[in-house]
């Protein structure tokens, strides 16, 4: 695979960073993730808005312009000949020489850019998307600023492995018995046709996906609102999914112990994950 690091265009063993990257020290860094369908890539311009932001929130230095952003996933994408897949991305603020709390100098130290891809033939029909999948609910305990989209992933991950030893697919987490989001998507349920999804602040990350769901959902007449819900509401909607650039829309067919409907995709998830499909691709 070929990789790109910092204006270079590599072989991903020869891609090296430094011990001292602030992102390895200190989670010090922010990322994007853009799909990929068909070689093409899938809201972009949403990813790399939001990329401008996270680096505005931290004081980061932006690494390039957007379109040479733009130019870079193209050239990865046809070098690796990714025809379903991701791409990542990520900013560090880079490596000043030794580990300190304290923001390195932005004249002296370069931010880090890295990208790489990742293939998924057949992303679009993962299995889930036609089962559904079952998540448990869990405690939120990550850091205030969740609108940042930084690599501190440790919580996210223990969430996956504790769904995971549950028996489930993934997990939700929950503040006050509030629902905030998934641990890499934002939560959705449906209740009487109504869609119901936490409002934008600075508890969740302001999906790309989402975004646009919301605006497809609206387009074709279908009741949105934006508000908390409960992990009890979850529990006894008619269904529900995640959003998220690697999953589009996403069932959700059991909540902890309950099941939701008849226990199968429910039509509102179904048909917003068509239109996402056919507008997207
Ligand atoms: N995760 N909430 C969280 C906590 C996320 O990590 C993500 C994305 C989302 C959905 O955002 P978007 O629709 O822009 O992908 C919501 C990515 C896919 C990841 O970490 O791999």
């Amino acid at each position: 695979r070929t990789v790109y690091l910092n204006g270079e265009y590599l072989p991903e063993t020869e891609a090296k960073v430094s011990i001292f990257d602030r992102a390895f020290l200190m989670a010090d860094g922010v990322y994007e993730v853009t799909s990929v369908l068909g070689g093409k890539l899938i809201d972009f311009d949403g990813h790399a808005k939001r990329l401008e932001r996270s680096l505005g929130e931290l004081d980061m230095k932006a690494p390039c312009s957007k379109e040479d952003l733009l130019q870079i996933h193209r050239e990865l994408v046809a070098r690796n000949g990714i025809e379903d897949g991701l791409v990542y991305l990520q900013v560090t603020r880079g490596a000043p020489g030794d580990r300190d709390f304290a923001f390195p100098d932005p004249e002296t130290t370069e931010p880090t850019l890295v990208l790489f891809t990742q293939s998924k033939p057949g992303l679009a029909d993962a299995p889930a998307s036609r089962t559904g999948i079952k998540v448990i609910s869990i405690d939120d305990i990550r850091w205030g600023r969740r609108d940042i989209k930084t690599v501190q992933l440790l919580y996210p991950s223990m969430g996956k492995m504790m769904a995971k030893k549950a028996g489930a697919d993934d997990a939700w987490m929950t503040e006050d018995g509030v629902v905030t989001e998934g641990t890499s998507n934002n939560a959705y349920i449906v209740k009487n046709g109504r869609i119901v999804t936490r409002s934008l602040s600075n508890d969740i990350l302001h999906g790309i996906t989402r975004a646009a769901v919301l605006r497809f959902a609206r387009e074709a007449q279908m009741e949105v609102e934006e508000r908390d819900f409960t992990i009890e509401e979850a529990r006894e909607a008619d269904e529900a999914f995640v959003t998220s650039a690697s999953a589009f829309v996403l069932p959700v067919v059991q909540i902890d112990e309950a099941v939701l409907g008849d226990g199968a995709p429910g039509p509102v998830a179904k048909r917003l994950r068509e239109i996402y499909l056919d507008e997207s691709r």
